[in-house]
């Protein structure tokens, strides 16, 4: 059996703020989804990435439709944004930020009925690539206890954890995991990806 094309497309700003805000719609477990407004007030000025899988509708119409994003952008020393600075000082006890290049997982997702096949990874390699090729040292994301697949999953794409921050509820305990990122990362993919830019 040969192995599926993943489709992926890579998108600019604006137009991709409204493609992320609009498939997050479809994510009833997340309890704050992002606007457009909100994701282009982060990326703005700063280096980002914006990927989304699309996969064929099951009615063999030939239509497809997305299924499964990513949004990563660079995490500096010096943030001025609020919430990025206090993950940043949250870090800078395992991160020295002055002497890496560090990528954030932002955003990610699947749509419930295409998990398990494969689009997350998909995603995630085609970012590794270009992490790679832009000269990042890190990748650094953020979750939470309870969100059970979601750390499955980045344990199967060898993400190590790199801080715990217990709660007093431990479902709603913070972890943090990093990759550190080299052309050695690129032997382990495994995707073949068909990527439209723009
Ligand atoms: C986590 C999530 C993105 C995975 O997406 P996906 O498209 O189903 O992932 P993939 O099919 O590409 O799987 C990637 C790898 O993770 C593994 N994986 C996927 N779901 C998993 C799960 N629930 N438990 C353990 N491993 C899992 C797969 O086996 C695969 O490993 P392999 O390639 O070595 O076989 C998806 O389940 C999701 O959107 N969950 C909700 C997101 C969430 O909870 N967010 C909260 C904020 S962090």
């Amino acid at each position: 059996m040969t192995s599926p094309n993943y489709l992926i497309r890579e998108y600019p700003l604006q137009q991709g703020a409204l493609e992320i805000a609009y498939i997050e719609e479809f994510f009833n477990e997340f309890p704050t989804r992002k606007t457009a407004a909100e994701i282009i007030q982060r990326l703005e000025g700063r280096e980002y990435q914006i990927l989304m899988a699309e996969a064929p509708v099951p009615d063999e119409s030939g239509a497809v439709v997305p299924v499964s994003y990513k949004v990563s952008h660079e995490l500096r020393p010096e943030e001025t944004d609020p919430k990025l600075a206090d993950l940043v000082a949250r870090l800078s006890d395992t991160i020295d930020f002055s002497s890496q290049k560090v990528l954030y997982n932002w955003l990610g997702a699947t749509r419930l009925d295409w998990r398990g096949q494969g689009h997350f990874r998909a995603l995630t390699e085609e970012q590794e690539a270009w992490a790679v090729a832009q000269g990042y040292d890190l990748i650094v994301v953020k979750t939470k206890n309870r969100y059970y697949d979601m750390r499955g999953t980045l344990d199967s794409l060898r993400f190590n954890v790199i801080k715990l921050e217990p709660a007093a509820d431990p479902l709603e305990s913070k972890v943090y995991l990093g990759k550190r990122l080299g052309p050695f990362v690129l032997d382990a993919h495994r995707s073949r990806r068909q990527v439209t830019r723009g």
